[in-house]
This record gives C-alpha cells, structure tokens and sequence, in this order.
C-alpha cells in the first residue's frame, strides 16, 4: 500500500480502491467489477469529484458508451443476444422497464441475476 491509496479487504469477489491522490474509484462491484459467466461489466474507475454529470450514467458500468458520454448500449459484453436498451425488460423485468428506466433500485445490484 502506498501513501494516499487504500486497498480493502476482499468485497464481492473484488478489491475495491479508492486512490487519494486523483479522487478515484476503482474495481468495485457496482461499477462494473462483475462477471456472471461470459457476461461482464466494464469494471470502470470513476472519479468522485466528476462535475461532469456521467460518471454513472446508463452504459458506463456494463455496456457502452460515445466519447461524448452519452448511451449506445446498456448491453454487457458477452451477454447473448443482441438487445437496446428497450428490449431488456422482455428478460429482466423486476428491474427495468420498457423504457429502460430502472423500477427497483435493490434488485438491480445485488450480486444475482434478476429477471
Ligand atoms: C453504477 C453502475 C451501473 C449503472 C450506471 C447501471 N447499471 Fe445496470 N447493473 C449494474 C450491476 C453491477 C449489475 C449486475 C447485477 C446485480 O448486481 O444485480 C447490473 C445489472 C443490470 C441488469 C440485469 C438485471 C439484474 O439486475 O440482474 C439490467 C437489465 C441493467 N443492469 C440495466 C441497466 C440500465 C437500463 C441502466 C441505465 C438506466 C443501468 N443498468 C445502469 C450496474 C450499473
Ligand atoms: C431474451 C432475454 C434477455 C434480454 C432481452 C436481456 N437479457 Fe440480460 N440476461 C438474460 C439471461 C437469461 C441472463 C443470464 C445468462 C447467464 O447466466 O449466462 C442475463 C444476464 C444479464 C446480466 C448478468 C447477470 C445479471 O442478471 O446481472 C446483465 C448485467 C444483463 N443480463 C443485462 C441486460 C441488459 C442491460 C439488457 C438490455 C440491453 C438485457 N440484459 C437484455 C436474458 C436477457
């Protein structure tokens, strides 16, 4: 460990960091630090202090997004299929509708797959 970084004890299957010299996070669960089978998430380091507003926007933590920020595809690598953001509440509808908003907050991280 070196001055001004952190690193935890194991936390769901990764260890998360959080690095005081530029105000970021890395390899945690909820952003993105997760693998069910071939599925994967983009495993991103975000910074804390971010004015920009896209640090945690849809298609960050699993999917895709522009240079810009902006949303191509929720859909995590691997995953079977070929679905926008639209389609994902046909499978996992405990947690998304279809308009690709989230109805239940718990579900949609909590380490399973919820459908
Ligand atoms: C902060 C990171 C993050 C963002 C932003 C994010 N997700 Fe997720 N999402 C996850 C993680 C982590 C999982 C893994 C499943 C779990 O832990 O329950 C997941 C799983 C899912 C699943 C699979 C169902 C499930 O929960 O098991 C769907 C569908 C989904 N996300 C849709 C979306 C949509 C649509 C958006 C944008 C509105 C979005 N996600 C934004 C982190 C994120
Ligand atoms: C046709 C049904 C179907 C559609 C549509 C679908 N999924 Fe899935 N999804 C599944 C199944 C089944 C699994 C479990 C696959 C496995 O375990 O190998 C899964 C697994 C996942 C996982 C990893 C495990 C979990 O539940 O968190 C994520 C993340 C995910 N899907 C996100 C999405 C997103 C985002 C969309 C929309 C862009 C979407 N899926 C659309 C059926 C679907």
């Amino acid at each position: 460990m070196e001055f001004g970084e952190f690193t935890y004890p194991d936390s769901l299957g990764v260890n998360p960091n959080y690095n005081l010299m530029d105000n970021t996070c890395s390899n945690t669960y909820c952003h993105g630090g997760f693998k069910f089978g071939d599925i994967v998430g983009n495993n991103r380091t975000v910074t804390w202090n971010s004015t920009t507003n896209k640090e945690a926007e849809c298609g960050t933590c699993h999917g895709e997004i522009d240079a810009d920020g902006n949303l191509v595809t929720p859909l995590p690598t691997g995953h079977f299929g070929n679905y926008v953001i639209n389609d994902c509440a046909n499978c996992h509808s405990s947690v998304v509708n279809s308009d690709g908003v989230i109805i239940d907050k718990i579900k949609h991280i909590n380490k399973e797959k919820n459908f």
